[in-house]
């Protein structure tokens, strides 16, 4: 043993420093979406994904707020161009450049943000946009790699283009798979790009909104447990409608030439309500089997063996500030609340067997607004048409989880939701004096009247500065540890 100590323990120390990038192989990641009235402090969010293990995140945009708290935390991120963006960009080289300087450069290196993708658009290929964006991409991604090069980050930073899965179809099965024509063209060129660079093409899957929008769907496709409605294709059988739509992908992929393009996952997740099949049982359902299937590494029919490059769940957290224009679901994607409070149990294969909660949420004090007893509410409607369509009501409908809380419920509710969001300001629970203040929760079963979160803090610095943080920092305090042992050894 003491002969061996030496040995072993540089074998240790060898084997801990080379352990660091374990975190960057994790292919489970999340979506980290802002459109919320009620943010956590940036820092509040990175210390949850921390204790959870993630190690991937994917951001709509590149909110300096939301940066500065990922600095130092070991964190993989992907950055976004708004669609918004787009034409400047490809339009002007020097747009481009001001863009990567204020969003990325500034960022990597010493303030330690670990931005390792730009997403160039999001979705910009929808059938809905009709074209719109469609001619910026390649000119966008061609500058803004050129800015890269410049700034020296092009090894470090890749371009992807998150689609929706809307790009492809198929007339029958996977292997059928075709893009769009009229992004035939579009799409080869893309897959050259992202080919040279060693880019995954990044897809958005939503089994979900399938089975929402085609009433013929098999319920059970959707899920990972089986189907008996599979797909056969050949020699192939889809028993799920994952494999089925990304084999589909596969296809669209080989009939342009890059039947081996990596492929990640941008987006795939199931609500928690919203809709008869939105809610928290399905929503483990597919999520643990999605994560299950993922980290067996079993691969699809297409390509076996061979999961996707990365996985990024959405979401991480409700958004209740989200258009309802696609459904009431839409504000309730997350795998935890607005607040950073897991909805169900889920094991996200990194580590934990369940989720962690957000530690030091600033709420805003206990305090509810709802509708006044002694007040009778014939003349509510108008009030509580305003509180919803300020704040958030989709809860109380068919579907949700405040759905069947009576008349009163509804309208305290919807009180309840305005008054928080405008941070309890005693005005926003007048309502012609039909809301009252309430220090008694009047939250009822499933249903949750919430309690607001203090936005102002949302520049709240990081728990960890320096850059030595978490797992690092273990490490770090391992090697140290080992090499004073060493020493201790080699004096003895
Ligand atoms: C990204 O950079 C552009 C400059 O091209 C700037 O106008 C924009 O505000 C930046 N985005 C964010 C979210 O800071
Ligand atoms: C939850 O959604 C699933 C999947 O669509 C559905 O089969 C089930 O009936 C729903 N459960 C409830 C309680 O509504
Ligand atoms: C409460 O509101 C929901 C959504 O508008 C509605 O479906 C339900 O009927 C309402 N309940 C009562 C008792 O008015």
């Amino acid at each position: 043993m003491a002969a061996g100590g030496p040995a072993l323990l540089r074998a240790l120390l060898v084997a801990a420093l080379c352990a660091v990038p374990w975190r960057a192989e994790a292919a489970i990641g999340v979506n980290w979406g802002t459109v919320s009235n009620h943010r956590a402090p940036p820092g509040v969010v990175v210390d949850l994904m921390r204790a959870n293990r993630i190690s991937k995140v994917k951001l709509f945009n590149a909110d300096p707020g939301v940066l500065r708290a990922l600095a130092g935390s070991g964190i993989q991120v992907m950055v976004g161009v708004t669609n918004d963006e787009l034409a400047s960009i490809a339009g002007s080289q020097a747009a481009a450049d001001d863009w990567v300087a204020q969003n990325v450069s500034r960022y990597v290196g010493r303030s330690g943000v670990g931005i390792r993708y730009i997403a160039v658009g999001n979705e910009p290929f929808l059938t809905s946009y009709q074209g719109q964006f469609q001619s910026y991409i390649i000119p966008a991604m061609t500058n803004i790699q050129q800015s890269l090069v410049k700034a020296n980050l092009a090894s470090y930073v890749k371009l992807v283009v998150p689609c929706n899965a809307d790009a492809y179809q198929s007339a029958s099965v996977p292997s059928q798979g075709v893009f769009r024509t009229e992004l035939t063209q579009l799409m080869t060129q893309l897959a050259a790009f992202l080919s040279s660079s060693g880019a995954p093409f990044v897809v958005n899957i939503y089994p979900f909104l399938s089975l929402y929008q085609n009433s013929d769907f098999p319920q059970d496709y959707a899920f990972f447990e089986g189907s008996t409605h599979p797909v056969v294709d050949g020699p192939n059988v889809y028993y799920d409608a994952f494999d089925g739509n990304f084999d589909t992908l596969v296809s669209a992929l080989s009939k342009i030439g890059y039947g081996n393009l990596p492929i990640a996952i941008g987006e795939i997740g199931w609500p928690t309500e919203g809709a008869p099949s939105a809610n928290l049982t399905a929503a483990r359902a597919f999520n643990q089997g999605l994560i299950n299937r993922i980290t067996s590494n079993k691969g699809t029919p297409l390509r076996p063996g061979v999961p996707p490059a990365d996985v990024y769940l959405f979401s991480l957290l409700d958004e209740e500030g989200k258009s309802i224009l696609p459904g009431n679901f839409e504000r309730h994607w997350g795998i935890f609340s607005f607040d950073g409070q897991a909805k169900y149990p889920l094991n996200l294969g990194l580590g934990n067997s369940v989720l962690k909660n957000a530690k030091e949420v600033p709420y805003l004090p206990s305090r509810w607004c709802v509708a006044n007893p002694a007040r009778d509410l014939d003349s509510v409607s108008d009030h509580m048409k305003l509180a919803c369509s300020m704040a958030d009501c989709t809860t109380l409908y068919y579907g949700g989880s405040c759905y069947g809380i009576g008349e009163k419920g509804n309208v305290s509710y919807a009180f309840n939701s305005y008054y928080q969001q405008q941070k309890q300001d005693p005005k926003s629970c007048d309502f012609g004096g039909l809301g009252m203040i309430t220090y008694l929760d009047p939250s009822m079963g499933e249903c949750r009247f919430l309690v607001g979160v203090d936005d102002s803090k949302s520049s709240a610095v990081a728990s960890c500065g320096g850059g030595c943080c978490g797992v690092c920092c273990g490490l770090w305090v391992l090697a140290l540890w080992v090499l004073t042992y060493l020493r201790m050894m080699g004096s003895a």
